[in-house]
């Protein structure tokens, strides 16, 4: 059995579950997915007949529409659930939720939600495929993917290539999925937050830095993050004013770096705090590449979580 025979029809709560191998896999299926969204007719019927559930408890715009999009280009059924409009607000219990899904035979779901852990304790009440869409401050797996995937399509691997983590580590999900998808795949992470942002416990072995002037002239790519302030206490930084002073990738700053260094951020971006607009609008930034790369790997996720289509492949359609 190959990598990714072994993981279809299973869940995906982070990337650590995943072997090298595996990632491999994804991110090779995902570029024969992305050839689909160039089609005239942007289909394939690799899902067909299968149903998948957006099932998300906090807002999300790329993750919940390419989720959608992905799903919908594979021909499989899709229902989005929003909290705010079922069951939930007359006081209905995340479990009675995913069995009253499972009854109705959905196959995946595809969970956000923000309590750290919950898409793996839903895996253990259904029989459905899940899918982590990012849970608190613990993972989000399909970001992290897509962000190896666009890195790779713009800079050919990350053996051997240093990427800043830079700003509300602390609270980010997507950092912690970064860091393990990023050193599985070779490349040297470097963590820079003020201190009250970065994470306690840290493995001795991580570089890290309060100061992104000491990184700014030997990293390959600057990940920026958003300040997650929906799961912050107050009073973790002085002011926006002094955060965007000390840790804002300008064109100033980016100035400085490597001529080939990159911009990512997963957003959504808040322009003026942790990127400015002329960075963000600029020829470095990467994050429509991203976006654009999340529905390819997000395809891929689903067909090896739902195992395909009986007796065909990705190219199939
Ligand atoms: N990066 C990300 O998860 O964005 P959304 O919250 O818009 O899904």
């Amino acid at each position: 059995m190959d990598a990714a025979a072994a993981r279809r029809g299973r869940s995906l709560i982070d990337v650590d579950q995943l072997t090298p191998a595996e990632v491999h896999w994804l991110l090779d299926t995902a570029r024969s997915f992305e050839e689909v969204s160039r089609r005239a007719v942007k289909k394939v019927p690799a899902l067909r007949g299968r149903t998948v559930v957006n099932l998300f408890f906090e807002p999300s715009t790329r993750t919940r529409i390419s989720f959608e999009l992905a799903a919908k280009r594979l021909s499989a059924d899709v229902v989005n659930f929003a909290a705010a409009a079922s069951s939930v607000v007359k006081g209905e219990a995340l479990k009675d939720t995913v069995l009253t899904l499972q009854a109705m035979g959905v196959d995946a779901l595809v969970v956000r939600h923000p309590c750290s852990g919950a898409p793996g304790v839903i895996d253990g009440w259904t029989d459905a495929a899940v899918i982590n869409a990012g849970d608190g401050m613990h993972a989000h797996p399909t970001q992290a993917l897509l962000d190896c995937y666009a890195l790779i399509r713009r800079i050919g691997c990350l053996q051997d290539k240093r990427i800043a983590i830079v700003g509300d580590i602390m609270h980010s999900r997507v950092a912690r999925s970064c860091i393990k998808a990023f050193t599985m795949l070779g490349a040297e992470v470097v963590l820079v937050a003020p201190p009250t942002l970065m994470p306690a416990g840290l493995p001795p072995e991580t570089r890290f830095s309060y100061v992104l002037e000491d990184v700014l002239e030997d990293c390959d790519v600057f990940y920026l993050l958003r300040l997650q302030t929906e799961r912050q206490e107050e009073g973790l930084i002085p002011s926006l004013r002094e955060y965007a002073a000390a840790y804002q990738m300008d064109a100033r700053r980016l100035g400085r770096a490597r001529p080939h260094a990159l911009v990512m951020h997963p957003g959504p971006i808040n322009r003026g705090v942790e990127i400015s607009a002329e960075v963000a609008d600029g020829p470095r930034a990467v994050m429509l590449d991203q976006v654009t790369s999340g529905l390819a790997v997000r395809m891929a996720v689903l067909f090896m979580a739902l195992g395909g289509k009986e007796g065909g492949d990705a190219e199939s359609g």
